[in-house]
């Protein structure tokens, strides 16, 4: 399938739709697919075909299935498709003005500035000193009905109140740490309403809270030489020399460290599950890591580790972090036959994609071979492997995940082998972020 012109007259209006009554039924039983997204995906793409409309109520919303549809939308080479207005109206009380909530020339300006945290040396540096503290996180981990999720969570909150903030584990990244959790419910919760008691009001407070506190440092960070993010994104610049308003400052670092944080902790949530049921695999990646000979590995090891690569491109295949990508289109388009109107909400889905059988023989099947040289399944299409997006907001924090989830990886390999029940199924709530319903409970032992 591939867009046609827009000027076709020949386009039709009538794209297939939902039934209003299954709409309703999906709008009211939420839970269920929140849970199960990829099977209401999958339904509706063998039904009704690669493109299909869905009622809501508010607005009309378009689903374009398959890796073309996904190059269309995230290239956006007509820029048609604004990134800004859906990602307001999901979260826009709670992260407004991150970088994935502009659009054109102003998210152009702002992304080559904060390019300035993504450098190679930043990434080296932030490895350096994430190492010991994943080394002192990992080590009381042991027991029976390890609950990982939680466990990783905290990890990566640590981590970043550290390398994302600069600061030192104490009462006040604890504090910080709670008030952060909080911001994310409320940005999840669906009773939006400022009411004392609310996760949504809490997260206004966490809001107000954090605004407060990284204004305050601003003028000590942009007059240090400190190397964690805040600190670079204080001093960053263009080459033409533009910066960021204290302003932009906060809210580039509050939806940082939201992009970062739960889809790091599900990525790593999802990759210790398939390897608690596939021990073959965790074995292989511990002899890779063993023969690595390091206990923490640097910048330049990371191409040292090609399966444990392969295990996190083919976790986040099967439990892409972020199922789906909302676009609203500025301008009426077409689409595969088909005319759309300008208003309407455009959803790419990489976890529909990355469950095409067309594309991923036997996608079902946790197999990280499919990724080697030999194989290399994702490369049959630019956008059939698409955890991380695509186009101008292609995710910058990319390399950045890869550092910290292969760290994480590394010492945890050396120094735990962890197992599931033998009939145990990781229970999955595959949207807004794909996470464990029970925390997954694991048993770890020294390796
Ligand atoms: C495995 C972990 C991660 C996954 C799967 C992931 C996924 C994504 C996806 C799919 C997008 C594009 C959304 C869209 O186009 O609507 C995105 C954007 C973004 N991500 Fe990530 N992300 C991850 C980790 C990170 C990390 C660690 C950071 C920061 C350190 C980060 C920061 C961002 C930012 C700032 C954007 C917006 C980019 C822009 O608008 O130009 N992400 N991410």
């Amino acid at each position: 399938m591939t867009p046609t012109p827009r000027t076709t007259s020949t386009a039709r209006t009538d794209i297939p739709k939902v039934p209003l009554l299954e709409a309703l039924r999906a709008l009211v039983d939420g839970r269920s697919v929140r849970i199960d997204m990829l099977s209401r995906l999958q339904r509706m793409h063998d039904e009704r075909g690669p493109i299909v409309a869905q009622h809501t109520g508010l607005f009309q919303m378009v689903n374009l299935f398959g890796p073309d549809a996904n190059r269309f939308v995230l290239l956006d080479r007509d820029r048609i498709f604004s990134s800004r207005k859906p990602w307001m109206l999901i979260m826009g009380r709670i992260f407004p003005n991150g970088l994935l909530l502009r659009d054109g020339d102003e998210h152009k300006l702002h992304r080559k500035i904060m390019h300035e945290a993504f450098t190679t040396p930043a990434l080296r540096n932030y490895l350096e000193r994430m190492n010991p503290m994943i080394a002192r996180g990992l080590d009381p981990w042991r027991g029976e009905g390890f609950l990982a999720f939680r466990a990783f969570k905290e990890l990566t909150l640590d981590i970043a109140a550290s390398i994302f903030v600069g600061v030192a584990l104490g009462p006040e990244t604890r504090r910080m740490n709670g008030v952060f959790e909080d911001l994310v419910a409320a940005s999840m919760s669906r009773l939006r309403l400022p009411i004392p008691g609310l996760e949504f009001q809490r997260g206004l407070r966490g809001r107000a809270f954090m605004i407060d506190y990284f204004r305050k440092l601003i003028p000590q960070r942009r007059a240090g030489n400190g190397d964690d993010m805040f600190s670079r994104l204080c001093r960053a610049q263009s080459e033409e020399g533009a910066r960021f308003t204290d302003a932009d400052v906060i809210d580039h670092m509050v939806f940082l460290m939201m992009a970062a944080h739960d889809t790091t902790t599900s990525t790593l949530t999802s990759m210790t599950y398939e390897l608690a049921r596939h021990p073959e695999w965790q074995e292989r990646l511990r002899d890779e890591s063993r023969a690595l000979g390091k206990t923490a590995i640097d910048f330049d090891d990371l191409e040292k580790l090609p399966a444990l690569g392969w295990v996190m491109k083919e976790t986040l295949r099967r439990y892409p972090p972020l199922p789906v990508i909302p676009r609203i289109a500025t301008n009426d388009f077409e689409w595969g036959g088909y005319r759309v109107k300008a208003g309407a909400m455009v959803v790419a889905s990489p976890i529909h994609t990355h469950h095409m059988p067309e594309w991923w023989p036997e996608p079902q099947r946790f197999d990280p071979e499919r990724f080697t040289p030999a194989r290399a399944e994702d490369e049959r299409h630019t956008h059939s492997w698409v955890p991380f997006g695509g186009g101008a907001h292609l995710c910058i924090g990319y390399r950045f995940a890869e550092v910290q989830v292969k760290s994480i990886l590394h010492q945890m390999l050396l120094r735990h082998r962890w197992s599931a029940a033998a009939d145990y199924r990781m229970p999955v709530q595959q949207a807004p972020i794909s996470k464990p319903l029970d925390g997954l409970p694991l048993r770890l032992e020294r390796a």
